[in-house]
């Protein structure tokens, strides 16, 4: 598509360490959308905790099996199994760059541990610069966008089981109707996608992940883009928040 012919011509694959990037935002914000550009363009993994949660619970994991009942309902999976997973995938060889988090940290407990983990792991690299730069202190990138907005995008998207590519009916739709532009897919709806299960997402979104905010903040991580502007426009401002960021 469009969004991504432009996104790979805009900066140069591999160009340099960027080190971590935290997308945050609520159910639908875009996440999911801008880590798949941002991991195109710039060479580094997007590690998406749904993702990864969600592919256990199809391969019925014992993690799959624990986190299963909880996100059907719309609930965080507890801190401990979530940073546990993070922490392996954090470990492989892809990572060395840097990488995507896209749906964590989410709640303040997450987040402290993932500073001690970073912080761990510059330890590991004393006297190398670029193996340190690659897990220096997260740039923040907040999607900000209203209620209504997410609304519409969850009863509109539509996902592809193989590849993951992500859909939507109204502003994104796959060139023929139900099929992936990839793979010829059949797409899915999420279950957690209905109705009285992204209510719940947004409470545990207001109540747990909305508290980062003040955290980054404070910390001075934080970069908030409008995510209810054209893919291509949020991108271009994601982009240039990595670029410009200053990693002390
Ligand atoms: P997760 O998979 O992370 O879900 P989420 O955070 O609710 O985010 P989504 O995947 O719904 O949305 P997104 O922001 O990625 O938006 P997308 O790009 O798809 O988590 C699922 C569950 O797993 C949680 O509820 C929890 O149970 C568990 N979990 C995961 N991580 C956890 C953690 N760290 N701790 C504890 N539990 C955890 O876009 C949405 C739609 O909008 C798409 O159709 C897209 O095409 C469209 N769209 C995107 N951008 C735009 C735009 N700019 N304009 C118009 N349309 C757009």
């Amino acid at each position: 598509m469009e969004v991504q012919a432009s996104a790979a011509v805009g900066v140069q694959a591999n160009a340099r360490i960027t080190g971590p990037i935290i997308l945050l935002g609520p159910p639908a914000a875009g996440k999911g959308t801008q880590a798949k550009l941002i991991s195109e363009t710039f060479g580094i993994p997007q590690i998406s905790t749904g993702d990864i949660l969600r592919g256990n619970v199809a391969r019925k994991t014992e993690l799959g099996m624990k986190a299963k009942a909880i996100m059907e309902r719309g609930d965080l999976v507890p801190d401990e199994l979530v940073c546990d997973m993070v922490a392996s995938r954090l470990q492989e060889a892809d990572c060395a760059r840097g990488f995507i988090l896209d749906g964590f940290p989410r709640t303040v407990r997450q987040a402290e541990w993932l500073d001690k983990q970073l912080e761990k792991m510059r330890g590991c690299k004393k006297g190398d610069a670029a193996a340190q730069q690659a897990c220096a202190a997260p740039v923040v990138i907040r999607l900000v966008v209203d209620y209504n907005v997410l609304r519409r995008r969850i009863t509109g998207r539509r996902s592809c089981p193989t590849c993951g590519r992500v859909y939507n009916v109204y502003s994104q739709p796959p060139k023929v109707q139900g099929i992936c532009d990839v793979d010829g897919t059949a797409l899915v709806t999420r279950p957690d996608d209905a109705e009285d299960v992204f209510a719940e997402r947004m409470k545990a979104y207001d109540q747990q992940t909305l508290p980062l905010v003040d955290y980054y903040r404070e910390r001075g991580r934080l970069v908030e883009v409008d995510g209810e502007q054209p893919v291509e426009r949020v991108m271009e401002q994601a982009f240039s928040a990595i670029e410009n960021v200053n990693r002390l």
